[in-house]
């Protein structure tokens, strides 16, 4: 499906978008391994999270759903079962990578596939360290790519060392260090998000942090059974970011987003936009369910500043690099993003989308390995953009769609139904245009 967004108004009112992806793939795959029943209100019913729910029914957790709660019927550490077919992971990079780290441990066979963007993901930051913990996996290209083979085997523990802040990675490590001898250790020089040990600490696992010179250290011990819990999911701050954006950018906007995650290694965005000068405020900050929560309150921001984004910022704003860039289009001065060569092995080379996709719609942008150089204050003419079939490339260039003089059509723009289904509702309700 192609999708035309023309020019708006303003963006006015309040909106609670759906919830956070990341917490609902681990609402799934980590309470799926307790010793009883744990609940989750709040799902995201999503493409990517709908995909972790019927690969975990795959491998016979019991996954119930009753007046909007789910119910995870945990399975303990070795209560899952060997799969009968090839496991189709469609989209989504987290259910591949933290689901391999829990099958390495198993005692059964199983392949793992998805669709083509997947099929091109990196693996081996996934499998190396697991075949260091003695794993039996092997897949395409020496182990890159998807599909994927595991057969499962007793773990050893390993000191891992997370180079590129990968939160996929380090879930998918402590997640294969609960089935390991020994301890297991993951250490980031830059904290990733860290919904993963939360969780985990959360449901009794033996896992300690500690913060060194050399950065994040997190270390788990193997074989301990875990407990349920109860989760209460947020907001996504990655979904929430694309309505904040536009009202920064639409004269006149006034609007709140309701419940949003604002956990340190999410909210980067937020915290940049602020640094750009936009006029954001949070609410009414609280817990809830051991992750911190506000509601977002976003004006009409004009006097929007240029930024420099590098290596150390990106993992909190991982996702939100293209919609930044984006704005960067309206700021004064030019805005330089470095160190974001992981934008280039997402759902698509992010680096890539954003550089074609701003040409086409007749803005100047500088394309670098690891970033872009983009200039402010520039026009919007409009055109037609390809989403590459990936959803933040749909939802960013939505966005943009309504500051540009002639309407901007997005290619594929059904990919957002893999993190938000209801976008284009939302924005017919929140947005006024002319
Ligand atoms: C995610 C981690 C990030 C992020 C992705 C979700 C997660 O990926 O881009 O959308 O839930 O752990 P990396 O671990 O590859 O940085």
């Amino acid at each position: 499906m192609d999708k035309v967004i023309k020019r708006a108004k303003k963006v006015e009112g309040e909106l609670r978008v759906p919830s956070d992806k990341s917490i609902s793939h681990r609402s799934i795959i980590l309470t799926s391994l307790a010793n009883g029943v744990s609940t989750v209100k709040n799902f995201l019913k999503a493409g990517d999270t709908l995909t972790t729910m019927k690969v975990y029914r795959q491998l016979g957790v019991k996954i119930e759903e009753k007046d909007d709660v789910i119910y995870v019927h945990g399975v303990n550490l070795h209560g899952y079962k060997e799969p009968d077919d090839v496991l189709d992971m469609g989209n989504s990079g987290t259910t591949t990578r933290l689901t391999l780290g829990l099958l390495a441990g198993q005692r059964f066979f199983t392949v793992l596939t998805g669709d083509e963007s997947l099929r091109n993901r990196p693996m081996k930051r996934v499998l190396n360290p697991l075949k260091q913990m003695k794993a039996h996996v092997d897949g395409r290209q020496i182990g890159e790519y998807l599909p994927i083979a595991i057969r499962g085997t007793k773990l050893r523990g390993i000191e891992f060392l997370n180079e590129k802040a990968s939160a996929q990675v380090k879930s998918a490590i402590l997640i294969a260090g609960l089935f390991a001898e020994r301890t297991t250790t993951v250490i980031e020089p830059v904290l990733s998000r860290n919904h993963t040990e939360n969780m985990l600490k959360a449901m009794g696992a033996d896992i300690k942090y500690e913060q060194s010179a050399g950065g994040h250290k997190f270390s788990i011990k193997g074989g301990k059974e875990l407990k349920p819990i109860d989760i209460d999911v947020p907001a996504d701050p990655s979904s929430a970011a694309f309505f904040a954006a536009a009202a920064v950018l639409l004269p006149d906007s006034h609007l709140i987003l309701k419940d949003v995650l604002v956990n340190p290694t999410r909210d980067g965005f937020f915290r940049k936009l602020k640094e750009m000068g936009a006029n954001i405020e949070y609410k009414n900050h609280r817990e809830q369910a051991g992750e911190p929560i506000a509601d977002i309150e976003v004006f009409y921001s004009p006097n929007l500043k240029g930024i420099e984004i590098t290596k150390e910022e990106i993992p909190s704003m991982v996702d939100e690099i293209p919609l930044l860039a984006l704005i960067a289009t309206q700021a004064e001065g030019e805005t330089r993003i470095t160190g974001a060569s992981e934008l280039r092995v997402k759902e698509s080379d992010r680096i890539k989308a954003v550089v074609l996709n701003l040409r086409a719609l007749g803005v100047e942008v500088e394309e670098l390995p690891d970033g872009m150089v983009i200039k402010g204050k520039q026009t919007i003419k409009g055109g037609i953009v390809d989403s590459f079939k990936d959803h933040r490339i749909a939802m960013g260039f939505s966005i943009i769609g309504l500051i540009a003089e002639k309407p901007v059509t997005i290619k594929d723009a059904d990919c957002i139904f893999i993190s938000y289904p209801q976008f284009y509702e939302h924005l017919e309700q929140v947005v006024e245009f002319k």
